[in-house]
C-alpha cells in the first residue's frame, strides 16, 4: 500500500512554475493559529516601534483618505478591525473621521490586545478592543458598515475563509477593506521570516471574489516608508440583499 505524506490544505505557495507538461511548485505550511499568537504575543511590546520605523501609520492614514469608500462612511457608522495589533489602522481612521463611536478593534494575541488599548487610551480614543479570531468572529451577521484588516490575511492558509468571515458581519453594501503582503522582495523578505502569502494586485481580486464580494479594486499602498513596496490595499464591497448568495 503506498502511504502518502498528509499535505496540510491550500499551503503558502512559494514557487510555482510550468515548464511544458511539468508543474514544479515549493510550498511552506501557514502556522498553526496557537504558534501565530505565540509569535505576536511575544513581539507586541516591539510592534509599535516596528510600526514607526516603517512610517506606517502615515501610511495606514494616507490609504484610508484616499479610499472613496471610507470618504462617503456616516460619521456614525461601525467599523471593525481584524487582527488589529497595536491599532494602527483603527487610529489612523478614528483620526480620519474626527472621533465617532462606533469603532471595534479585535485580535488573536492578547498582548496585542493590551498595547492597542493603551494607544487608544494615550490618543482619547473610544474604541472597543475584543479577543476574536479573523476566521471566526465573536460578531452577529451584517454588522459592521466597514471591515478592515492589514496584513493579516495573508497569515492564513487560506486567505478566502478570513474574507468571507469580514464579509459575513458586513451589512449588504458595505464594505470589506483589506491591506496585504505584495509580492517582491521586500514582501518575500516577509514570507521568510513569518511564512505568510504574498499576493499580486490580480491575486488579491480574485480572492476577494472568490470571497463573493463585487465592486472588486486592487491599487497600491501609498509610497510612506516602504509601505508601497510590500502591500496591496484590496476594496470590494457586501452584495446588496437579495443578490447575497
Ligand atoms: C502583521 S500584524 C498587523 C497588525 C495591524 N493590523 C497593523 O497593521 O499594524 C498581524 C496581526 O494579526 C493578528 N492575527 C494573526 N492571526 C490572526 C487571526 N487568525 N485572527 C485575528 N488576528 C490575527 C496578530 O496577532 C497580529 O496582531
Amino acid at each position: 500500500m503506498t502511504v502518502y505524506d498528509p499535505i496540510p490544505p491550500l499551503p503558502i505557495r512559494i514557487v510555482a512554475r510550468r515548464f511544458g507538461g511539468w508543474h514544479v511548485s515549493i510550498t511552506r505550511a501557514a502556522p498553526p493559529v496557537q504558534h501565530l499568537k505565540q509569535s505576536y504575543d511575544a513581539v507586541a511590546p516591539r510592534w509599535d516601534r516596528i510600526m514607526r520605523r516603517t512610517d506606517s501609520r502615515a501610511a495606514y492614514r494616507a490609504l484610508l483618505a484616499a479610499d472613496v469608500g471610507v470618504a462617503r462612511l456616516p460619521s456614525d457608522a461601525p467599523v471593525l478591525d481584524c487582527g488589529a495589533g497595536t491599532g494602527a489602522l483603527s487610529l489612523a481612521l478614528w483620526k480620519i473621521r474626527g472621533g465617532p463611536q462606533g469603532q471595534v478593534a479585535c485580535d488573536l494575541s492578547a498582548a496585542m490586545r493590551d498595547a492597542a488599548r493603551a494607544a487608544f487610551r494615550a490618543h482619547g480614543a473610544r474604541i472597543g478592543v475584543d479577543a476574536g479570531d479573523i476566521t471566526a468572529l465573536p460578531y452577529a451577521d451584517d454588522r459592521f458598515a466597514l471591515t478592515m484588516a492589514a496584513h493579516v490575511c495573508e497569515h492564513l492558509p487560506d486567505p478566502v475563509d478570513a474574507l468571507a468571515e469580514m464579509a459575513r458581519v458586513t451589512r449588504p453594501g458595505g464594505q470589506v477593506l483589506v491591506v496585504m503582503t505584495r509580492d517582491g522582495l521586500a514582501g518575500r523578505l516577509i514570507q521568510a521570516r513569518w511564512a505568510t502569502h504574498v499576493v499580486t494586485p490580480d491575486m488579491g481580486r480574485a480572492i476577494m471574489r472568490q470571497a463573493g464580494l463585487t465592486r472588486v479594486t486592487s491599487r497600491a499602498a501609498p509610497a510612506i516608508g516602504g509601505l508601497a513596496r510590500r502591500s496591496v490595499v484590496l476594496s470590494g464591497y457586501v452584495p446588496d440583499a437579495g443578490a447575497r448568495v
